[in-house]
């Protein structure tokens, strides 16, 4: 198959609080379309999804799952609801926009909160991202003095890493990869009462 006949990777957002209307709003501006979808009837937030851009398409969580790269923008408790609806992820990448801040080492098995939540994901590929930031910030256009943005991707799975590293680079943001959920995951999570070295760390790449 040549590259022009490849189909377009398809994207949803799970989770339309703050975090995933300041991720909507990064789609919109770019033209890109996105299914975002909640616990609740697409109805119910079509106004606010309107309110971002015509990109943006409410969903149930089951239509929404069908997308090839799934933002994970949910509370880190929720993570194991989502994951619930579908059996198996295989095909699928999951980007982990959560924080696990208040949740003990012992909750999370003495894991990286993302090592963690990949293990509700059964086969699917986990990148943990576009979370170091407060929602007021992601919310903004990534295009900063002549500069971008940076987002950590930290993952398990270089070919995963580097599918969301085009799509933060389509979405104007300088992606940073920070290697392995081990490693560089440590810098970019929350636990306990503690936050990674890297957490609200707003950094321009020029
Ligand atoms: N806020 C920040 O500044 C910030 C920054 C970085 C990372 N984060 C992380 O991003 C995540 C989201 O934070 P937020 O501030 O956006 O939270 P929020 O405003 O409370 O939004 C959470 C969203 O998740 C939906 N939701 C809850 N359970 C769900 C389920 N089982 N299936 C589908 N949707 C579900 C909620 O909708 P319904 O309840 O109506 O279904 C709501 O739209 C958290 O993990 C947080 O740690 C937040």
């Amino acid at each position: 198959m040549s590259n022009s006949e490849k189909k377009a990777a398809s994207y949803a957002i799970i989770g339309f609080g703050k975090i995933g209307q300041a991720l909507a709003r990064a789609f919109a501006r770019k033209g890109i379309e996105v299914a975002v979808a909640t616990t609740r009837d697409p109805e119910s937030f079509t106004a606010e999804a309107t309110a971002i851009g015509p990109e943006i398409i409410p969903a149930t969580l089951p239509e929404a799952v069908k997308a090839d790269i799934i933002f994970l923008a949910v509370r880190f408790e929720s993570h194991p609801d989502v994951a619930k609806a579908l059996p198996n992820w295989q095909g699928k990448t999951i980007v982990d926009v959560t924080n696990a801040y208040g949740v003990t080492p012992e909750q999370m098995e003495g894991l990286p909160s993302a090592r963690f939540v990949a293990k509700a994901f059964t086969g699917g590929k986990l990148v943990k991202g576009f979370n170091h930031l407060g929602a007021a910030i992601l919310d903004q256009d990534p295009a900063v003095n002549g500069g971008k943005r940076v987002v950590f991707l930290t993952s398990d799975d270089d070919s995963a890493a580097a599918e969301i590293s085009v799509l933060a680079e389509n979405l104007g943001f300088a992606p940073v990869k920070l290697g392995g959920l081990s490693e560089g995951g440590l810098l970019v999570q929350a636990q306990g009462n503690s936050w990674g070295k890297l957490i609200f760390q707003d950094l321009v790449k020029f």
